[in-house]
């Protein structure tokens, strides 16, 4: 026993030595291996993103069409895997199914299981990024009752992921140039962010040797609540709680009440205390693709109203609560087409390579160690026992 430093919620503690993301929250400033996040977004796609992470330095051309095609060519998942998802129910979350069905891959790649081996590790992560968009997909289509649908190699990671989602045998699905693009944003934009709530998770599963599906899977348990991964999929459902331009003020003023546990979903970080980077690049895409589908949605309006009374009202901007990447992300994925239920499963595909990257690096690390936090016990000490009878 002992008083140990008390931290709730790891305000002040850094839980690792890390070189893959860099945050300034105080400046607004995400940096991914030292690049800047707004030029990677804008002159990167995923693919790069996800080796820069992986490996640490930007692929060359040559480096890079390696990569794309290891990438496409784990695409598909075991024919068992389709099984597992006959056991849900169709209404079931779609996270619950990715949870699961993550999980279970670690019981198909037993060389996988060997974590000591780097080269083995990489082969896990390759498998992770390309296995995600089709267990994504495989989910919603379960969801809706139609057939799953098998990855396209000749596509980009984006357009096949839009293609599995979105085709059916009766006709093809023809992607669009933006909404890819829109796509291969979010994927970049939401790719990693040091230590979050669902990172950490990752990097403590790891640290007791753990498999890297298991890990995965912890790591989308910890994404899919509120105030994390699931703030995206809240932020609609809020949008369409508020459902009326003229009832934005009512909800305002219901997040600025203290005695109301309400918060404006889409708005606040943990660590930016300034507008977040990666919202800045989004609200461009968004506003891109509201134009380019010329999209009229009563919803996209109240979020547009909401964001304008925010960016204004002094309560947000003394609290310094911006909007946040979900905020942005949410409209975009519902402009496509994807269903509110989906939009924490896309950040968790986008994350799973800033996931597999900290848990890669923390592996080969020298010296580490099992996460093991300690407590400060406030309980009662050396009671006497009484039996049951004379309770
Ligand atoms: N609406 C209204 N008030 C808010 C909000 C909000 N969205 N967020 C924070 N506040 C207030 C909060 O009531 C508190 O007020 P006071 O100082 O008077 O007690 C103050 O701002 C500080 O809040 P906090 O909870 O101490 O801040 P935190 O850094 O612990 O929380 C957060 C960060 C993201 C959990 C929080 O802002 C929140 O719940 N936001 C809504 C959910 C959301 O959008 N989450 C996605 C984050 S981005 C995606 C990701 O990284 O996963």
């Amino acid at each position: 026993a002992g008083y140990f430093t008390y931290d709730p919620g790891f305000l002040a503690t850094a839980s690792c030595e890390s070189s893959i993301t860099y945050i300034d929250g105080g400046k607004g400033i995400l940096q991914h291996r030292g690049y800047a996040i707004d030029a990677l977004a804008k002159d990167a796609d995923y693919l790069e993103v996800c080796y820069i992470l992986l490996y640490g330095e930007l692929p060359n051309k040559e480096q890079y069409e390696e990569f794309k095609d290891i990438i496409t060519n784990h695409t598909m998942v075991h024919e068992k895997i389709a099984h597992f998802f006959q056991g849900f129910l169709p209404d079931a979350h779609p996270m619950a199914m990715v949870c699961a069905v993550v999980g279970a891959l670690s019981s198909f790649y037993h060389s996988d299981l060997d974590i000591n081996d780097p080269n083995q590790r990489i082969r896990s992560a390759h498998r992770l990024i390309a296995k995600m968009p089709t267990i994504a997909a495989m989910a919603y289509k379960y969801s809706i009752g139609q057939p799953f649908v098998y990855p396209r190699n000749d596509l980009s990671y984006a357009e096949n992921f839009l293609h599995m989602m979105f085709s059916v045998p009766a006709e093809e699905y023809t992607v669009s140039p933006t909404l890819a693009r829109a796509m291969d944003r979010i994927f970049t934009l939401h790719a990693d962010h040091e230590q979050n709530a669902s990172t950490s998770t990752v990097r403590l599963a790891g640290s007791s040797g753990a498999n890297p599906y298991a890990c995965i899977a912890a790591g989308v348990a910890s994404l899919w609540g509120p105030a994390h991964g699931g703030a995206n999929e809240a932020c609609l459902n809020m949008l369409e709680k508020i459902g009326d331009v003229s009832r934005v003020d009512e909800f305002v003023a219901k997040a600025k009440d203290k005695n109301d546990p309400f918060r404006l979903m889409g708005f606040g970080h943990r660590v930016y205390k300034n507008f977040d980077p990666r919202a800045t690049v989004m609200r461009e895409t968004c506003h891109e693709v509201l134009t380019e589908l010329g999209i009229q949605d009563p919803l996209l309006d109240v979020a547009m109203a909401l964001e304008k009374v925010a960016l204004e009202d002094p309560y947000f901007i003394e609290k310094k609560l911006y909007p946040n990447v979900d905020f942005y992300s949410g409209i975009i994925l519902k402009a496509i087409g994807i269903p509110t239920n989906m939009f924490t499963v896309i950040f968790a595909m986008s994350r799973t390579v800033g996931w597999i990257s900290h848990w890669h690096e923390m592996l080969g690390q020298p010296g580490q160690k099992i996460g093991r936090p300690r407590q400060n016990y406030v309980g009662e000490i050396d009671r006497e026992f009484q039996p049951l009878d004379k309770r």
